[in-house]
């Protein structure tokens, strides 16, 4: 498996499998790669000819007192994972590559609605970060696929709004999380956790499905929002959110809803925790219930 950094390099790597009319899968990632992301690496290797992997900590996408500077940088072991996973290609490009001019003078994409709730709400300009970064990859690869987890599910709407939105030609897919065996999801974040607070971390997932079976006995979404909230903090956690969503935009569930959400964001330690569970009303499993 080849790492290429420059631009440029990609782009002539890719020549040759788009004139033999391979389809190109991109996953994107910040590295510090876990299961999550191979099972990413390893939809790509089946969905298309050519799997492309990215690492890049992106600086747009954190704010001022997070954790740009510590978050683990772990080159060398993450290629020998994807390396053993089959990819054909890693591209790790520096900072000034993809932002020449700084990162004040990067033009920037902003996607409205779906930006400044939930996780947007406590870290303004974070969805404006990771779309920007996600379009500029998108340009520069100019992949038929790109693979995201759902644990990061409003990012995964605002990825896909903003593809949308500016007509590019590329086909998001989202997967389901990947769960450690006591239902914690994984995150590259989990390291922060010191023993005692990995101990408790699980508490996380069990409010979700606490709040999935409260939605499906019939309690009112405010109602399950507020019992999920008091469950973490009895787990010790400190809640950001605890929000039941429609899960196609994100907004706040009508009666008429069946298609639901719920998202939490919880501060345990260092570090700042999400996850979500999609919650179906119809009887009709959801993709990520199913894998659950
Ligand atoms: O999910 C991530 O790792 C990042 O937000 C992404 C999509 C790679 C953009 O930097």
């Amino acid at each position: 498996m080849e790492l290429v950094e420059k631009i440029t390099s990609l782009r002539r790597r890719l020549v040759p499998w788009r004139r033999d009319g391979e389809q190109i899968a991109l996953v994107p990632t910040m590295g510090n790669l876990h299961a999550g992301h191979l099972a990413l690496v390893r939809e790509a290797r089946r969905t298309a000819d050519r799997a492309l992997v990215s690492i890049f900590v992106n600086p747009l996408q954190f704010g001022p007192g997070e954790d740009f500077g510590s978050y683990p940088r772990t080159l060398d072991r993450d290629r020998k994972l994807l390396e053993a996973e089959g990819t054909d290609l890693l591209f790790a490009p520096q900072v000034k590559a993809v932002y020449p001019h700084g990162q004040e003078g990067q033009t920037r994409v902003e996607v409205p609605g779906l930006s400044d709730i939930l996780c947007g709400a406590s870290r303004p300009g974070h969805f404006a970060g990771v779309a920007t970064v996600v379009c500029k990859l998108l340009n520069m690869a100019q992949p038929d696929v790109a693979i995201f987890g759902e644990k990061d599910f409003q990012q995964l709407l605002v990825i896909q709004r903003m593809v949308k939105d500016l007509c590019l030609p590329v086909r998001v897919m989202g997967l389901p999380t990947v769960r450690e065996p006591d239902g914690l999801a994984m995150s590259s974040r989990n390291g922060y956790l010191t023993p005692d607070e990995r101990a408790r971390a699980p508490a996380l997932y069990r409010a979700l499905c606490g709040a999935r079976d409260r939605l499906r006995a019939g309690l009112a979404a405010d109602e399950v929002e507020r019992k999920g909230g008091e469950e973490l903090v009895d787990g010790g956690l400190r809640p950001d959110y605890f929000d039941v969503r429609r899960a196609s935009d994100l907004q706040p569930v009508t009666t008429q809803d069946e298609d639901l959400v719920v998202l939490t964001a919880a501060y345990l330690g260092k570090a700042r925790l999400i996850d979500n569970l999609r919650v179906s009303l119809t009887g009709e499993a959801s993709r990520t219930e199913a894998a659950t």
